[in-house]
């Protein structure tokens, strides 16, 4: 189990974020950041050469060694400075209100606890700052959500814990982020796990 979760399913899962479908998903999903930005989940970095030149410094939070390694030519070639910080996004070793943004692509549908992520990345957002979020999900034609409950069980056993069948816009409302901007679309390829979300939401001011 350990080889399969160590060598194979990071290039599977690599493979899957390497699609160039995603690419202008992945544009739209960065545009905007600036500052120090927060990335949960940063895989192999393929948000890295994408980012807009005001981004000045990325925190990156990532528990797979396998899948940050894959990442390491990319970091190397970043304009900015990239650290990681952490492992898990539901446990961030960062203060509250220190960073001006924050970015997830593709790892809402795998984390543990998706509650438990945004509920940190409110925390450690400054006052008005903006999540990016870009993930497949739940898709709204019952045929297609037919099959992703089918393939679901499979897919969180061969890709780390991906769900077909989250729906990220149901998470963000109830960890009390409002919702600034949304995209939803199938993005070609097999609808299973083209149904894209892409937002950008803020934590509701309490
Ligand atoms: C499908 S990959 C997406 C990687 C990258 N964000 C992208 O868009 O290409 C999901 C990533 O989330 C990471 N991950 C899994 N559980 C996590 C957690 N609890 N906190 C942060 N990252 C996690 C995985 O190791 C993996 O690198």
């Amino acid at each position: 189990v350990s080889l399969y979760r160590d060598r194979v399913s990071p290039v599977l899962i690599d493979l899957g974020c390497s699609s160039r479908l995603l690419v202008r998903w992945r544009r739209r999903t960065v545009a905007g950041l600036s500052g120090v930005v927060l990335e949960i989940g940063q895989g192999s970095a393929r948000n890295l050469p994408l980012l807009p030149a005001e981004v000045t410094r990325v925190l990156a939070v990532e528990p797979s060694g396998a899948m940050w390694s894959r990442g390491a030519r990319r970091r190397e070639a970043a304009t900015m400075g990239v650290e990681r910080v952490g492992r898990e996004g539901e446990r961030l070793d960062l203060t509250a209100a220190s960073v001006d943004a924050a970015l997830i692509t593709f790892t809402l549908c795998s984390v543990a606890d998706a509650a438990a992520v945004l509920g940190e990345v409110a925390r450690v957002l400054r006052p008005g700052g903006r999540l990016h979020l870009l993930e497949h999900g739940l898709a709204p034609d019952a045929r297609t959500a037919r099959w992703q409950r089918r393939l679901d069980p499979l897919e969180q056993r061969l890709a780390g814990g991906c769900s077909l069948v989250r729906d990220p816009l149901a998470e963000l409302a109830s960890a009390r982020f409002d919702v600034l901007e949304v995209e939803q679309a199938y993005a070609g390829g097999p609808r299973s796990w083209t149904y894209l979300t892409r937002a950008v939401a803020t934590p509701r001011a309490t």
